[in-house]
């Protein structure tokens, strides 16, 4: 097989066969396709696209080009849930518990922060001692004895999508529908679920930027999903606005527990209890209805946030941290930015508030940067709320005064008001199955 053949003939609107998605991926893997041509090929797929038959077999070679995990052990009941990304998304720290305390199976390989949106390993080493690097041996058991274990992207998973990620977010061929799906799902199967829900975000703080977009690739994962063997859910959720009030890795997960306590905000609280009830009507086979109430009753009873705690502990930390969040570190420097006119909030971009918070040192600007766990910001409005000039609109939080100036610039620079209370977008828009 000759790599030029298959990029003229995806170049031309022609469809590869499993053998030649097969053989490019298995060859550039193994270093023996340069760069150049693998480049070429994924800017002819951005023009041509694929069918849902190439994109499953990209699919499937990308997840088989590394290691697989095996949780054939526990059956049908694992559950994953992904999202595509998001500012204040601390989703994962509440459901994870949440679906493992009605008797999912919560094996779960996580990300870190990456550009404005933060990530679950992150948050999680905000709890002192917390290991994110378990032992195959440790992670099996610990899911085998309490029914949830999180650990941080192994380097032996998907190593094609590395590589072909790596291309792509320098040869401008990031946004095409088959290749993101290619690369999150390969991620997926890999990791080894029966049961898949997607959190695939819209808006301005979001991966994709419209609800029609957002649509297009969840309808798209959830097909290639299915094609590959897994039960699949997507839910479609409004990332136009963060989530919740707190940004920022401790801030969130005081957060998690307020929502897992049975408070916290109404926005987080209910994604957060959809995405739980899909997760567990999939794993469990129940109706979404019957699903939902188990869910809500874990919830209500304190149950959830046993399993929080049960998690936490089981993972090297002190599980004191989930009763009392004063145990977390403050960050030293709290200001505030007040409204300096009255009127509604009729925008407020979340990118750039996620943008804020990791100049506040919330994220990383490069690889190598550390994480402040207690910087970040705390909103005191979102979008649709009144403000009277001077009221608080948001507290930022760092232990670096030097960034507060351009933290407040971004920040400020994201709000924008009206006379009049502006149309909210849904909360979610849609669910896919
Ligand atoms: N996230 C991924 O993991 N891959 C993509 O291609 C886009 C977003």
């Amino acid at each position: 097989m000759r790599m030029y053949d298959i990029i003229e003939k995806k170049k031309t609107g022609g469809e590869l066969t499993d053998e030649e998605i097969r053989w490019f991926i298995n060859e550039y893997t193994d270093g023996n396709i340069p760069d150049y041509q693998v480049s070429a090929l994924m800017m002819a797929v951005y023009f041509r696209s694929m069918t849902d038959r190439e994109t499953a077999t990209l699919t499937a070679a990308i997840a088989e080009s590394g290691k697989m995990l095996d949780l054939s052990e526990f059956g049908e009941l694992t559950a994953d849930k992904h999202s595509t990304g998001g500012v204040g998304d601390k989703t994962t720290l509440i459901v994870a518990p949440l679906a493992a305390s009605v008797g999912c199976k919560v094996a779960k390989i996580s990300g870190r922060g990456l550009g404005h949106t933060g990530g679950t390993v992150d948050k999680l080493e905000s709890f002192p001692g917390f290991n994110t690097s378990l032992t195959a041996e440790e992670f099996f058991n610990q899911v085998r004895n309490i029914g949830i274990s999180v650990i941080g992207q192994s380097e032996g998973i998907a190593p094609a999508d590395k590589k072909l990620y790596a291309l792509r977010d320098v040869t401008a061929t990031v946004n095409s529908i088959p290749l993101i799906t290619s690369s999150i799902m390969g991620k997926k199967l890999a990791a080894g679920s029966k049961n898949i829900v997607l959190d695939v975000k819209y808006g301005s703080g979001g991966f994709m930027k419209t609800a029609e977009d957002a649509e297009v690739l969840a309808t798209n994962m959830v097909e290639i999903g299915k094609r590959n063997g897994r039960r699949i859910t997507a839910l479609i959720t409004n990332m136009d606005v963060p989530l919740g009030y707190n940004i920022g890795n401790s801030l969130e997960v005081i957060e998690a527990i307020s929502v897992l306590r049975g408070e916290g905000p109404e926005d987080l609280r209910r994604i957060c209890i959809e995405l739980a009830s899909a997760m567990c009507a999939s794993t469990l086979s129940l109706d979404i209805k019957e699903a939902r109430a188990r869910v809500i009753e874990s919830l209500q009873s304190g149950k959830a946030l046993a399993k929080f705690k049960e998690w936490i502990s089981a993972q090297g930390s002190d599980g004191e941290y989930t009763e009392n969040a004063d145990l977390f570190p403050k960050a030293a420097i709290a200001y505030d930015i007040k409204a300096c006119n009255s009127g509604y909030i009729s925008h407020m971009d979340a990118e750039m508030i996620g943008n804020a918070a990791t100049i506040l040192g919330a994220g990383r600007a490069s690889k190598e940067d550390v994480i402040d766990h207690s910087a970040g910001i705390i909103l005191k409005k979102k979008n649709g709320d009144y403000l009277n000039e001077g009221d608080v609109i948001m507290t930022l939080l760092t232990n670096d005064e030097g960034r507060i100036s351009s933290a407040e610039k971004m920040a400020t620079g994201a709000i924008t008001f009206a006379d009049k209370a502006p149309e909210l977008m849904p909360l979610i828009h849609k669910i896919i199955i």
